[in-house]
């Protein structure tokens, strides 16, 4: 009777939330007054929401309980001692600053370690990561391996640094003028590929040979930890929790947004092992953030943070979680339709390029498959392309990268089994039906982040 072992969600249901079905007139009609932009769309307008996993997660009664016990003092809230021991206990850093979100992190963190004029090697640009390093004086250079920059190549671990070009760097301009590495496990843009820990170690190693400090963008490093017991010779005894610290132990310090990987709706924090540094950090957060016990955060947003750690880390936990992201991922890939393999972490990344194969890069075929799946369906996505890429800060010409996706980004605890299998019936429509597909013109562009909020209009 069953072709395969069932499995279902680790959860149960204790509160709904309804969601609203809407005609493909309306959907139309709001995505043109959202400039085919998925972002400028209202959330009352979205039937499967899978535009992000940032702080769209579903909390845990255990999260919620949580909340009820806020200690929501200014200075030394119980809440904060609390997530700080959790922290050095599962991810090992011994100083710890709370920040609103990751990005409130990455703008401490780059105005604490580089200086202007400095390089910053990383594997593949995060947006907000290169922007705040950019805003700092530095100069980002990518250093992953040539097959993260193609979908279909099939590598266990397509996040690695590629250690050739980042030894290059290093000789290139010089150890004292590369602030540091940062190494984000796995790898949003690539499509959630992981990083392997052969690959850290070599990388933690030839820094620290030359005086480099290795930064670790831990947003989804839980997954990334589960990757490597799944996949990595050695690791398959260990737990998770094991893995990831291990991990973490190979760096210096972490940048992070507790909004993947810890469960929460907002959140984030900077870790390190450096006193000094800590000290210009706890020094800096309370010009940018809030004091140092709280960091933009209330006090029960930092229990549910905690309590949110302590449920992640779990093996069960992470191995539902990317088994759900594979379950939609398989059937696409079944059914021939082009995306991103392996299939990642947090988010199966349909490879647009490949799928409106008629569309130029510069007529947006990402921002508009995500726009037309929305228009469809909606469902909606997130372009990973172009847009997301920018403009060159030098020569002000748009960042034409290789990869040209729409992410398909799975909240936490959210959608059952039967909401993916919707997902995936209407992406094989759209795909049966591509070639009429038209491509967009911008006709408004912000200078920073663009994809946030640009707007587009559909070419004639
Ligand atoms: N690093 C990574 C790898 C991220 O994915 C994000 C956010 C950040 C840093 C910044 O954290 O949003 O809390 O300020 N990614 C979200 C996403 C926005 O949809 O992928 P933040």
């Amino acid at each position: 009777m069953f072709e395969r072992k069932p499995w279902a969600e680790p959860y149960k249901i204790k509160v709904v939330e309804t969601v609203k079905v809407t005609d493909r007139e309306h959907r139309l009609k709001v995505i043109k007054e959202a400039g085919w932009n998925t972002f400028l769309l209202k959330s009352e307008d979205v039937y499967i929401d899978l535009l992000t996993d940032s702080g769209t997660n579903a909390m845990s009664d255990y999260q919620w309980a949580g909340m009820m016990l806020g200690d929501e003092a200014y200075a030394g809230s119980k809440n904060f001692y609390y997530l700080e021991a959790n922290i050095q206990k599962y991810y090992g850093y011994k100083y710890i600053v709370p920040t609103h979100q990751g990005r409130g992190a990455e703008h401490m963190l780059s105005k604490a370690m580089i200086k202007p004029g400095q390089f910053v090697a990383g594997n593949m640009y995060f947006t907000t990561t290169r922007l705040h390093q950019e805003l700092a004086g530095g100069t980002f250079v990518d250093v992953i391996i040539d097959e993260a920059h193609d979908p279909a190549v099939l590598h266990p671990f397509k996040g690695n640094v590629d250690i050739g070009k980042f030894e290059a760097l290093i000789k290139k301009v010089g150890a004292a003028n590369v602030a540091y590495i940062t190494v984000g496990a796995p790898v949003n843009m690539a499509g959630g590929q992981p990083v392997s820990m052969a690959n850290m170690k070599a990388v933690s190693k030839l820094a620290h040979d030359n005086g480099i400090k290795v930064v670790l963008d831990a947003t989804r490093n839980i997954e990334n930890a589960y990757f490597i017991q799944q996949r990595e010779e050695g690791y398959k005894n260990k737990t998770v929790a094991e893995i990831h610290k291990e991990f973490c132990a190979l760096s210096d310090a972490a940048t992070m947004s507790a909004k993947k990987d810890l469960y929460v709706n907002i959140g984030g924090f900077v870790a390190c092992n450096d006193w000094d540094l800590f000290e210009e950090l706890r020094n800096m957060v309370v010009i940018y953030e809030g004091l140092h016990t709280y960091g933009g955060l209330a006090g029960r947003d930092m229990e549910a943070m905690a309590r949110g750690l302590e449920e992640a880390i779990q093996d069960e936990c992470i191995a539902f979680r990317v088994k759900q992201v594979e379950y939609l991922g398989n059937m696409l890939i079944e059914a021939g339709v082009p995306v991103v393999r392996p299939i990642g972490g947090h988010a199966v990344f349909l490879d647009a390029k490949a799928f409106y194969a008629h569309l130029p890069q510069l007529q947006f075929p990402a921002q508009k498959l995500a726009a037309d799946l929305y228009v469809e369906s909606g469902v909606r996505a997130m372009e990973r392309g172009v847009v997301s890429a920018g403009r060159n800060k030098e020569t002000g010409e748009n960042n034409l990268p290789k990869l040209e996706l729409v992410r398909l980004t799975f909240p936490r605890r959210v959608y059952t089994q039967s909401h993916i299998d919707i997902v995936a019936y209407n992406v094989i429509e759209l795909f049966n039906k591509r070639k009429e597909a038209k491509g967009l013109k911008m006709i408004y562009e912000p200078n920073y982040l663009r994809f946030f909020q640009a707007r587009f209009e559909e070419m004639v």
